[in-house]
């Protein structure tokens, strides 16, 4: 499995105003957005290309397209938040759903939904702005590998190094990249320093 943070200025900016207790819903939505467009651009780096014979104005020329386009999977509800981005930058992709919630007291996570087109041979973008314990990650992936998909990349925006480790071992062939990786779990299973909850964050709950 491959683990990968961003290094970017722009994506640390934003982070760090997403994060502030007093960021309200509305701009915390702006920022989650910006944050997600850049994931995904640096997530989908490696997808596999076609060459493409076009012609400019100028002159003929070898171009390259995009062979197959990725199929999204946002975990509900949280990962909603990163949809609109990857859409505007994959329009053609076509999306899957799979809904999960951790039980309060034990943070297990639990399936409560799940909507998947064929993804035999796909690529998926698994869209999932908190990876904690790595429970609901490795149980979508789960469910995703099931459907046929080929490869899959889990795109996050904060990551524990507990979540990161279970799901090496959960799926050793995931492919995961981050916005961060913080310092731990607490004892209720929230990363610190984190940023709470991104779904009542985001949905205002
Ligand atoms: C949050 C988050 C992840 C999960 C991460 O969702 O969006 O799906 O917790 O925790 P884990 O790595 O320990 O499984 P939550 O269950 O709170 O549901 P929500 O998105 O509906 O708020
Ligand atoms: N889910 C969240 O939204 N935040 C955390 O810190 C952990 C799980």
């Amino acid at each position: 499995m491959s683990f990968q943070t961003l290094d970017h200025a722009v994506a640390g900016h934003l982070l760090t105003r997403l994060r502030e207790t007093d960021t309200p819903s509305p701009e915390f939505r702006t920022l989650a957005h910006r944050l997600a467009s850049i994931l995904i651009v640096e997530a989908t780096r490696s997808l596999q290309t076609t060459p493409k014979h076009i012609t400019t104005p100028l002159e003929p020329m070898l171009g390259t397209q995009l062979t197959a386009a990725p199929v999204l999977v946002p975990i509900l509800r949280a990962g909603l938040g990163m949809v609109p981005a990857a859409q505007e930058i994959l329009p053609e992709a076509s999306i899957g759903y799979i809904g999960l919630a951790r039980d309060e007291a034990t943070a297990e996570a639990k399936l409560y939904y799940c909507n998947l087109p064929d993804l035999n041979g796909k690529t998926v973008l698994l869209l999932d702005p908190m990876l904690a314990t790595g429970g609901s990650a490795a149980s979508a992936a789960t469910h995703v590998y099931a459907a046929g998909a080929a490869r899959v990349i889990m795109v996050a925006i904060v990551a524990a190094p507990e979540g990161v480790a279970f799901l090496q071992q959960a799926h050793p062939q995931l492919e995961i990249i981050s916005a961060s990786l913080d310092r731990e779990l607490n004892e209720k299973k929230y990363i610190l320093p984190g940023l709470g909850d991104f779904g009542d964050r985001l949905f205002g709950t």
